[in-house]
């Protein structure tokens, strides 16, 4: 990117994060409208509760006010990452996300989007798209190469479903394929795919893994979301049984620390995760 190129992006950012709301609405409208096939790849529900649809679009102008040391931002793209990579996300993606930002920008600020202004953003989208496809990249080739590890959706089966007074119940998932599954650390997550008849979707929903890792199966705890339409865990709990098929993404996130089947004998914290010590 230019000098030039670079001034102008931030010279924008603040017209850009005041009409927020308006910019991410009209992006996902377009999206959504244009690329339905990518409301697979989204919880919908996300995005009628208005949690979602600032985070995207609020990431990529918080890159364009970081653009002359986009560096301070690796910690957070690698988090993004993994959860870009527990949903499938792949390059071919970043460009139908790309055509959709830049047109909604020029969209949302009509005749002020130059076509200067509106090259300097493409240039920014995709320095910021190809540093993301690179983590990314990563990321899949290191949950390949683990033992038992997979990328994008593997089909399991659902063993056993065990409800607790609280009334949460947990999940028994053990691989259609028979063969391992890959170890997780505490505080990763793994994505559910289910299809949702009422939208006619396949809907992803993120679980915790909390139990310790054993090769052969994973357990998730869900609960109950009074109300919320087209929630994955209440279709869990209510219509899937024993022997159901579904789809889970390999476990992800960032603190990857083992789960150890012993008790540690130091707890320490290091950047925010737990740390354990083995004996
Ligand atoms: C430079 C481009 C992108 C940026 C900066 C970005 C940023 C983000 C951020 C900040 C989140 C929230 C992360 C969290 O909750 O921890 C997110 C989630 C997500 N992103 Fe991206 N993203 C980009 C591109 C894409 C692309 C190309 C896709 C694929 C269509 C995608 C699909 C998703 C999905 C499905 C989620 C989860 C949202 C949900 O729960 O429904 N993103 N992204």
């Amino acid at each position: 990117m230019t000098t030039e190129q670079k001034q102008l992006i931030k010279a924008t950012v603040p017209v850009l994060k005041e009409s927020g709301m308006l910019l991410t609405t009209h992006f996902y409208q377009r999206v959504f409208s244009i690329n339905a096939e990518l409301k697979n790849t989204f919880n919908m529900a996300n995005h009628q509760n208005g949690r979602q649809p600032m985070a995207l679009a609020m990431a990529i102008l918080a890159y364009a006010e970081n653009i002359d040391d986009p560096s301070v931002l690796l910690s957070t793209l690698e988090r993004i990452g993994h959860k870009h990579t527990s949903l499938a996300v792949r390059p071919e993606h970043y460009t139908i996300i790309g055509r959709h930002l830049i047109a909604s920008i020029s969209e949302v600020l009509g005749t002020a989007a130059t076509p200067t202004l509106l090259d300097a953003w493409t240039a920014a989208y995709e320095q910021l798209a190809n540093l993301m496809i690179g983590i990314e990249a990563d990321l899949y080739a290191a949950q390949e190469t683990k033992p038992g590890g997979w990328t994008d959706w593997r089909p399991f089966v659902v063993n056993a479903k065990i409800a607790d007074t609280s009334g949460n119940t947990t999940f028994y998932l053990y691989p259609v394929d028979g063969e391992r599954v890959t170890d997780y650390g505490s505080g990763q997550y793994l994505n559910v795919r289910l299809f949702m008849p009422e939208l006619q979707l396949f809907q992803p929903h993120p679980y915790r893994l909390e139990s310790l890792s054993n090769g052969l199966y994973y357990s998730i705890v869900v609960k109950r979301e009074p109300g919320k339409l087209g929630s994955v865990s209440n279709r869990l709990l209510d219509e899937v049984q024993p022997g159901d098929h579904l789809d889970l993404s390999a476990p992800a996130g960032v603190c990857p620390i083992p789960i150890l089947t012993e008790p540690p004998t130091v707890v320490a914290h290091q950047g925010g995760c737990p740390m354990h010590q083995v004996p």
